[in-house]
C-alpha cells in the first residue's frame, strides 16, 4: 500500500525540479539558512577552518617566543656586562657605609637609620646583580662527594632568620640512606636557599616548610620530566629526590608554565627578580638532574629537585 504512494510523490518531485531551479537564483530568497545538507557540507570546512587558524595562532606565538627568546639572551649578556661594572661600585659605598657606622657615635640615631637605609637598598641592588651574574654565570661546576642531606642542612642554616620572623614551622623528613652524589656544594645551596625563599614568600601569613629526601628506582613518568635533557635517566637506574613543600599561596594554572622563565616574577620591584627558578634550573640541568615545580592537593607548592646516583649511574 505505501510503495505506490512513495513512488508518486518521487515522481512529482521529479516533476517540479526544473521549476526550483530559477527559484534559487531569485533576489527575494537569500540563503540566510542553509539547508541541513548544506551544513553537513559545510562542517568539515568550517573545522578545517579553525584547525588552520589555531595552528596559524600557534605559529605566531612560537614566532613570538623565538623573538623572546632571542632577545632574553642578548638581554641577559648585556645585563651580565652592566652588573660587572656595578658590582665593583657597590662593594665601595657597602664598605664606606660599614666604616661610618662603625665611627659614627651611638646617639647620631636619626643618621645611622639613613646609612642603614642605604645598606639595605645596596644590598637589594647587590641582589639582583648577584643574579643576574649567576644567570649569566659560564658552565663549569666544581664537583665534590656530598651527602644531599648534609647540602641542605647548610641551605637551612642561611634560611633560618627568615623562617623565625616569617614563624613558619619547619618539617624535616630526611631519609638515612641516601647514597652520595657528585655535587658543585655552593651551587646546590643557592638552589634549594632560593627554593626556601620562595616558599618563605608564598607564605606571609606563616605555615609549613617540609623538606623531605629520599631514594627510589626512577619511574618512567620521572624519567620522561628529564626527557628534555641531553643526559637521559634510566627507568629503574637509582635517582635521589628532594622535595621542597610549602602551603603557602600556591601557583595559579597561568603562571605555571612561566615560572622557570628568566624574568618571570610576581613579586614587587625590589623584592623579585623573577631569575631564582632560572638558575636553579640550569644549575641542576648541569648536574644532570632535573627540576620541577607543582602545586600540591592540599593546597601550596612542591618543588621537585632528582639527583642521579653515580653508584649505579
Ligand atoms: N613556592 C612557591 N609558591 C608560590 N609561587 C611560587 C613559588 N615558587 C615560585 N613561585 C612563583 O614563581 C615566580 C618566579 O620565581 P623565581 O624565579 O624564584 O623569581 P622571584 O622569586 O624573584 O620572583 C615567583 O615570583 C612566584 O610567582
Ligand atoms: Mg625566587
Amino acid at each position: 500500500m505505501t510503495l505506490p504512494a512513495r513512488d508518486g510523490r518521487r515522481g512529482q518531485s521529479r516533476a517540479k525540479a526544473p521549476a526550483r531551479a530559477p527559484r534559487a537564483k531569485g533576489p527575494a530568497k537569500p540563503a540566510a539558512l542553509p539547508s541541513p545538507a548544506a551544513a553537513d557540507r559545510e562542517g568539515p570546512l568550517r573545522d578545517a577552518l579553525l584547525a588552520l587558524r589555531r595552528s596559524h595562532e600557534e605559529l605566531k606565538q612560537a614566532q613570538l617566543q623565538l623573538i623572546q627568546a632571542a632577545k632574553l639572551e642578548s638581554i641577559g649578556r648585556l645585563a651580565a656586562g652592566v652588573a660587572h661594572e656595578v658590582k665593583n661600585p657597590l662593594a665601595i659605598i657597602r664598605a664606606g657605609t660599614d666604616y661610618l657606622l662603625h665611627a659614627m657615635p651611638q646617639e647620631q640615631s636619626e643618621t645611622r637609620t639613613v646609612i642603614e637605609d642605604i645598606q639595605n637598598a645596596v644590598a637589594r641592588a647587590n641582589n639582583v646583580i648577584g643574579g643576574l651574574l649567576d644567570f649569566a654565570a659560564s658552565t663549569a661546576l666544581t664537583t665534590a662527594v656530598e651527602g644531599l642531606n648534609d647540602v641542605i642542612e647548610a641551605s637551612l642554616r642561611l634560611v633560618q632568620h627568615a623562617l623565625t620572623r616569617e614563624h613558619i614551622v619547619l618539617v624535616r623528613e630526611l631519609a638515612d640512606d641516601l647514597p652520595p652524589l657528585m655535587l658543585d656544594r655552593t651551587k646546590i645551596e643557592q638552589v634549594f636557599v632560593n627554593l626556601f625563599i620562595n616558599a618563605i614568600d608564598a607564605m606571609q601569613a606563616g605555615g609549613t616548610l617540609t623538606v623531605r629526601t629520599s631514594r627510589h628506582q626512577l619511574t618512567a613518568h620521572e624519567r620522561d620530566v628529564g626527557a628534555r635533557h641531553t643526559d637521559p635517566f634510566r627507568i629503574g637506574q637509582t635517582v635521589v629526590v628532594a622535595e621542597v613543600d610549602d602551603d603557602g599561596t600556591g601557583i595559579s594554572d597561568g603562571h605555571l608554565t612561566r615560572v622557570f622563565d628568566p624574568f618571570f616574577t610576581t613579586k614587587q620591584a625590589g623584592k623579585g627578580t623573577g631569575l631564582g627558578l632560572a638558575v636553579c634550573k640550569s644549575i641542576v640541568a648541569l648536574h644532570g638532574g632535573t627540576l620541577s615545580i607543582e602545586n600540591r592537593t592540599q593546597g601550596g607548592a612542591r618543588a621537585r629537585v632528582l639527583f642521579k646516583s653515580v653508584r649505579n649511574a
